[in-house]
């Protein structure tokens, strides 16, 4: 077999087994691993001394959207930069309708912010943000490629919020569809009401930013995991659970795994290595994000849920904002835009505080980061792992030299990191995406435009 590209030498991370050995890519797929594969006429990249794995897929990710009264700072031209950076191949956005639009209308503009200047390829969970008008446009969605469904369980200021109507009905399509509802899970009404009672001007000078957890202690995302699971149970309907951060969240979706609920759980790289400590720091308002970061109760909690199996994915729900646009709340903190950075972190944050501190294996980590998501998202084996037959995208990173986290030498248009200065392994050498180099010596030198949208036909794990 002649092969256009070899990645030769590496340690190989597949899905059966880890092996040092060559990848041998034809076009835009991998077309044959093993030892010493033949290099004749092949462009070759060395990989000696490095870990190969699939290309990352970050399944939660927002790239301009307009939310908390401003626009998310990453866009697709600088978060899929940042994207390839960090190893991430794939994204699955949210698109959302505003105003009067259809599901198709909400599907047509994150399309057209993709146009041109996506480095990745990409496609969006349809957002259902009101039930009347959209329930009956769910199925032409499904012909038109989009498997995954979003519901907000808050965020009704924003014109989003779903009750449990919506919840309900939404999960009895998926069930009939054979889709999957992704839900942010907040308890709005008690949210709302443990807001008003500390949204004051003597305690928002007294605490700050620390009011963000003080209102939502870990009954709120309980509580709202527990009725929707409760949907699911009833109606059968496929359900994924976003951005889990709390250990009561991971007890709920363990115990309703185990009595056959069809619910799975994502949780993101922040409530892994952070937590509600930042909100005390001067700058702790950076850090605001919805649901909160938690205890380090809950950090432990959620990695036992990776290592125990109830949560399937971690992903980073990316939602920049600058300094500037994060002063907007000047003092008062239910102002402030909600949400960090994070695409160009996932995989080296996940390989330096997972797999180096031995909470999970290299190949548990390609699980976490690729195959899983790849899997209950609908785009295995297309996408997810190094197998033959898949696109060719691969990320290969050193196993310890270390780069530190700086947002002036970053891609995103984010000027500030929520780990600045952390030393962290794992950033991406080399990128490759449908078997072409994206990035090279830790530099992007993939062209904007070349990423793809991705159709698809199913999702779950059913
Ligand atoms: O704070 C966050 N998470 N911002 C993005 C919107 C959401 O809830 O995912
Ligand atoms: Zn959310
Ligand atoms: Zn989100």
């Amino acid at each position: 077999m002649r092969f256009d590209r070899i990645i030769q030498g590496g340690s190989v991370v597949t899905p059966t087994r880890t092996f040092v050995g060559d990848v041998g890519i034809i076009g835009e797929q991998i077309a044959a691993l093993g030892p010493d594969l033949d290099s004749t006429g092949a462009a070759l990249i060395d990989a000696r001394g490095h870990h190969v794995i699939p290309g990352v897929l970050d399944v939660h990710v927002h790239l301009e959207l307009p939310f908390c009264g401003t626009t998310s700072a990453d866009d697709y031209r600088t978060g899929t930069r940042a994207a390839a950076r960090g190893g991430v191949t794939t994204l699955i956005d949210f698109a959302i309708p505003y105003a009067g639009e259809s599901l198709s209308q909400a599907a047509d503009n994150w399309l057209a912010k993709a146009a041109g200047k996506a480095l990745i390829d990409y496609t969006f969970h349809i957002c259902i943000t009101r039930w009347n008008e959209h329930r009956d446009q769910i199925k032409g969605m499904v012909d038109r490629g989009f498997t995954t469904f979003k519901e907000f369980m808050i965020y009704e200021s924003e014109g989003w919020q779903s009750d449990d109507r919506a919840l309900f009905g939404t999960l009895e399509k998926m069930k009939e569809y054979g889709t999957m509802l992704l839900v942010h899970a907040e308890s709005a009404r008690v949210l709302d009401e443990l807001i008003a009672r500390h949204h004051t001007p003597e305690l928002m000078q007294q605490y700050g930013a620390r009011l963000h957890p003080m209102t939502r202690p870990n009954f709120i995302e309980a509580e709202a995991i527990s009725r929707v699971v409760m949907w699911s149970e009833a109606t059968g309907g496929q359900l994924y659970i976003v951005h889990m951060s709390t250990a009561e969240g991971a007890d709920i979706i363990r115990a309703a795994q185990a009595r056959g609920v069809p619910v799975l759980a994502e949780t993101c790289v922040q409530y892994l290595v952070l937590d509600d400590s930042v909100f005390a720091r001067d700058d702790g308002h950076l850090f605001a994000c919805c649901p909160q970061l938690k205890k380090p109760a809950d950090v432990r909690r959620l990695w036992e849920g990776l290592q125990h199996g109830e949560v399937s994915v971690i992903s980073t729900d990316t939602c920049t904002f600058s300094r500037e646009q994060k002063a907007m709340w000047e003092g008062d903190w239910t102002r402030i835009p909600m949400g960090m950075p994070g695409l160009e972190t996932l995989l080296p944050l996940t390989y330096t505080h997972g797999v180096l501190t031995g909470k999970l294996s290299l190949e548990q980590m390609c699980l976490k980061l690729s195959t899983n998501p790849a899997k209950i998202m609908g785009l295995y084996p297309r996408k997810g792992a190094l197998v033959v037959g898949a696109d060719a995208d691969i990320a290969i990173i050193h196993p310890e030299s270390t780069l530190p986290v700086d947002p002036a030498a970053m891609e995103t248009n984010a000027d500030w990191s929520p780990f600045d200065g952390w030393p962290l392994a794992g950033f991406a050498r080399t990128t490759l995406s449908r078997g072409e180099v994206i990035v090279d010596n830790y530099r992007v030198v993939g062209h904007e435009g070349r990423g793809r949208w991705l159709p698809r036909t199913t999702a779950g794990l059913r």
